[in-house]
């Protein structure tokens, strides 16, 4: 399974994955389909671009597109899709939720209908947000879904149709279900990056609620190397958790940032909470672990990892913080601080 698209391949996890992939294979050819929204970055491949000519092609595209998705497959004689396009921070899904249903729901179905047409390999890259909060004990594959926000939601239905696919059509589809993913090239939007960033600033850390609800946080490249075991060996029709296995409260995580940065704890505050938001996830991961996967960073060295990287590539996030997100930034943010308290005194 050589020739990859991946949709998607702009982003955070999507230019990990395919910069990953070109160096693990030498006979790897891929293709990056992505639209290029707010999350996507060709800054993110810029290197890819330059050491991998001849083995990477990108297109600009929609995966709402079936025409111009079925070119690309065809033009490039793609043997497999990895679909990580998606809106996918849970925030803009409660602000906007249109653009999440249209692309994670009907984009995959697209790209579904591609793989059933051009008879593909397909892989969806999924969310341990869809078995929905897990206030105690861990999700298994074979648990209900039940998300609880439209992000999570749209996601959710992705999931079926993929399963639904291979069942109706014999699509072989597999679904990877990851935890929260850190590591180099993540939209500052997102919790860690944001936090690092107005640390490295002097600007407050907004910890919503008491900042005890857990996350699983995973080092990108565990995710990717996971991903890309599921599409060699993982079997058609099955699902599989991806993620450490071991969950934080954000709090910690905001603590631990500022102690890698040496920067005092009276930077938190904490700030009204997200509607719904999810208090705990957690994965049961031993049916991944069975297939020879496992993580290879623990919290620490993973977060170390990642606020050395932003310490040492300010020009890849100040570019993007002085553009649109400034003004998402004050929409999210600015009446939230302005009703914060902090964490800790000092
Ligand atoms: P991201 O927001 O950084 O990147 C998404 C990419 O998809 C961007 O490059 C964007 O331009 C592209 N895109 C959006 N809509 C598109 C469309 N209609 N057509 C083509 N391209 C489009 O996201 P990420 O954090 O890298 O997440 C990638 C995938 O992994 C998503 O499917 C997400 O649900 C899933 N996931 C993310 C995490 C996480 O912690 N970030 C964890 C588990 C699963
Ligand atoms: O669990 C996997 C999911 O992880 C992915 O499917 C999503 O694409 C990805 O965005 C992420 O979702 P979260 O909502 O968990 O990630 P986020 O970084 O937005 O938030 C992480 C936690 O931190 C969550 O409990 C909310 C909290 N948070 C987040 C932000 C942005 C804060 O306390 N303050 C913040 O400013």
């Amino acid at each position: 399974m050589r020739r990859l698209m991946v949709t998607g391949g702009a982003g955070f996890i999507g230019s990990n994955f395919v910069r990953w992939t070109l160096e693990t294979y030498p006979d790897a050819y891929v293709l990056v389909y992505d639209k290029l929204t707010y999350a996507g970055n060709l800054d993110n491949l810029k290197d890819v671009a330059e050491r991998f000519q001849g083995r990477y092609a990108f297109i600009r595209g929609d995966i709402c597109d079936a025409r111009a998705v079925r070119e690309a497959i065809r033009a490039h004689r793609i043997e497999a899709i990895v679909n990580f396009a998606a809106e996918s921070h849970v925030d803009r899904s409660l602000m906007e939720p249109g653009s999440f249903v249209q692309t994670d729901v009907f984009g995959t179905y697209v790209l579904l209908e591609a793989a059933r047409a051009f008879g593909l390999r397909y892989h969806q890259v999924s969310t341990d947000e869809v078995y929905g909060e897990v206030l105690e004990g861990a999700s298994t594959e074979r648990d209900p879904l039940m998300p609880r926000s439209p992000y999570s939601a749209s996601k959710a239905g992705a999931d079926l149709l993929c399963l639904a696919y291979f069942t109706s059509f014999g699509v072989p589809v597999t679904i990877t279900r990851g935890s929260n993913n850190i590591g180099p090239y993540q939209y500052p939007e997102k919790f860690v990056p944001l936090c690092i960033t107005n640390a490295i600033d002097d600007e407050p850390l907004p910890v919503y609620g008491d900042g005890q609800q857990m996350r699983d946080y995973q080092y990108v490249l565990d995710h990717c190397e996971g991903i890309d075991l599921v599409l060699r060996r993982g079997q058609p029709g099955e699902v599989y958790n991806l993620g450490t296995g071991i969950s934080t409260p954000n709090l910690e995580v905001a603590k631990r940032i500022l102690d890698l940065l040496g920067k005092p704890y009276s930077l938190i505050r904490l700030v009204p909470d997200r509607p719904g938001h999810d208090r705990r996830y957690a994965l049961d991961i031993s049916k991944i672990v069975a297939l020879g996967w496992r993580s290879r960073h623990t919290l620490d060295e993973a977060l170390e990892k990642t606020v050395r990287w932003y310490v040492e590539n300010e020009w890849w996030w100040r570019k993007i913080k002085s553009g649109e997100y400034r003004e998402y930034y004050r929409r999210q943010y600015a009446e939230r601080l302005a009703r914060s308290r902090p964490a800790f005194s000092g």
